[in-house]
């Protein structure tokens, strides 16, 4: 089988050498797992309840906005490789290896709600044609394989043969399909010879990076670990930020040469509005009430979701001391996806800055390059609030622009344009997209999350409307 050496459809590899796979789930994970894995040249049909979710990506639409994305998904459907049901049957039957990969939403407690899981395992129990491997791709707190085995076994009966092994992914929105198709690692979590062999023989002719084979509970808490381990580290840095304000230091240059040090590496330390989206908020938040259940002190996480929620505020603090009266005042806002490069907007800054804005009474313009149709589903357009055609339209007659996402093209807005067409040229950066001096030279008011707040000279200063 050919190694994958890009995203493009020269990496697929032969059908001959694939095996039959059925998905559950078509979420975030489900997907991209679904397409890849027929990348690879497996033969992949994935299920989902909902009629409309299947008829669309079965039309190749894809349901989520995730670069690269597209591209496969057209091009395993038409290769025959990749099919989307509504059917549990046509997943389960005849598949080698079974993947759950549904939803396991936060419940009010803080816990991992794993309803859908065990109703996938409930379904697999009814339908057993076989020995089945049944892999969780969903993350979930550890010893969760054990309730699936114990679901199945107690409905299937003692005379089916199965295993729940653990195949836990990182990948990441808006890099999904690159993550998976250029792994750092593949962590295999299998407790018989039999699931071991059979997850070996999916990924290893594929990949060369490292393949980690462990056991079940430990597979399902190293993933829990590394999604703490990055919540850890975004806390740390905004610590760090705060206190870089206090003291007049840049964190943007304190972050890049701490992570020089491979010891600490240079990634996640972006300081900022801190960690959304619908993975690490609630992967915390499970983890430590797997830690409270077994009696640990895990004080120190946290403090880590403590400083997090506290982010937002500190960004709203600097809104008010920006525009003081915030009623009446025209507010850009730019971006509402919980990060660059994808449309979703869970547990996204912006459900918390956009209607806090307007309860304030201001006028929002608002944009994002992909993520707006979803804001617009929760907060439709009226007078007070406005969907931009672009964040140089969102920035007309604006009093104060405010960054809540890092898109790229945020960084590489014109600056010279969009001070013309403020009303006041003032720029609340929640990513610190910018370098308070060029701001500064460019005529900006600039608040940022880590570095000193700057005021243009008094030359470039105009008049507030
Ligand atoms: C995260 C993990 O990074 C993946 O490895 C994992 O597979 C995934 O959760 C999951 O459990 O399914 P994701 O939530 O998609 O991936 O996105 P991240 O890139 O981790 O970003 C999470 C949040 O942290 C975003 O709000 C982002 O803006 C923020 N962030 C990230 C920072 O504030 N600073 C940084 O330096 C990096």
């Amino acid at each position: 089988m050919a190694r994958l050496t890009s995203l493009g459809r020269e990496s697929v590899t032969s059908p001959a050498a694939g095996m039959r796979l059925g998905i559950f789930g078509t979420g975030y994970a489900g997907l991209v797992t679904s397409v890849c894995l027929a990348q690879l040249g497996h033969t992949v049909t994935a299920m989902d309840k909902d009629p409309g979710i299947v008829a669309r990506l079965s039309q190749g639409m894809a349901t989520i906005h995730e670069p690269g994305l597209s591209e496969l998904l057209g091009a395993n459907l038409e290769a025959g490789r990749l099919r989307f049901t509504t059917r549990a049957d046509d997943a389960i039957a005849g598949s080698d290896i079974i993947f759950v990969c549904v939803g396991t939403p936060p419940r009010s407690d803080g816990r991992a709600d794993l309803c859908q899981v065990e109703e996938v395992a409930r379904t697999i129990a009814q339908r057993l044609d076989g020995y089945k491997l049944i892999v969780e791709k969903s993350t979930v707190p550890a010893r969760t394989a054990r309730s699936i085995s114990w679901t199945i076994r107690r409905l299937a009966g003692p005379e089916h043969e199965f295993d729940v092994a653990s195949n836990p992914e990182f990948l990441r929105e808006g890099s999904a399909v690159r993550d998976f198709l250029h792994p750092d690692r593949i962590v295999i979590g299998a407790d018989s010879g039999r699931a071991r062999s059979l997850l070996l023989d999916l990924y290893k002719p594929s990949f060369d990076c490292p393949i980690v084979v462990t056991s079940v509970t430990t597979a399902e808490f190293i993933k829990q670990t590394a999604n703490a381990f990055l919540a850890a580290k975004i806390s740390f840095i905004n610590v760090m930020s705060d206190l870089c304000e206090a003291l007049g230091v840049d964190v943007g240059t304190v972050a890049q040469s701490i992570g020089m040090d491979p010891r600490i590496g240079a990634h996640f330390l972006n300081a900022g509005l801190g960690f959304g989206g619908s993975c690490l908020p609630k992967d915390l938040s499970a983890l430590i009430k797997v830690a409270e259940e077994n009696g640990v002190d895990i004080g120190m996480l946290k403090e880590v979701q403590r400083i997090n929620r506290a982010r937002v505020d500190r960004l709203l603090a600097k809104i008010e001391r920006a525009l003081w009266i915030v009623r009446h005042k025209v507010v850009a806002v730019l971006g509402v996806a919980f990060k660059a490069n994808t449309d979703d907007i869970r547990g996204a800054p912006s459900l918390m800055v956009v209607p806090w804005l307007y309860a304030a009474g201001a006028n929002l313009r608002i944009y994002d390059p992909a993520a707006m149709p979803k804001l617009q589903a929760l907060y439709p357009p009226e007078d007070r609030l406005v969907y931009a055609e672009s964040a140089i339209d969102a920035a007309r007659d604006a009093n104060a622009l405010v960054i809540l996402t890092d898109w790229d093209e945020f960084a590489s807005i014109d600056l010279e344009r969009v001070r013309s067409l403020m009303r006041t040229p003032i720029i609340i950066d929640g990513r610190n997209l910018f370098k308070p001096a060029q701001l500064q030279a460019a005529g900006f008011e600039y608040y940022s999350l880590g570095h000193g707040d700057v005021a243009p000279s008094a030359d470039q200063r105009r008049v507030p409307a």
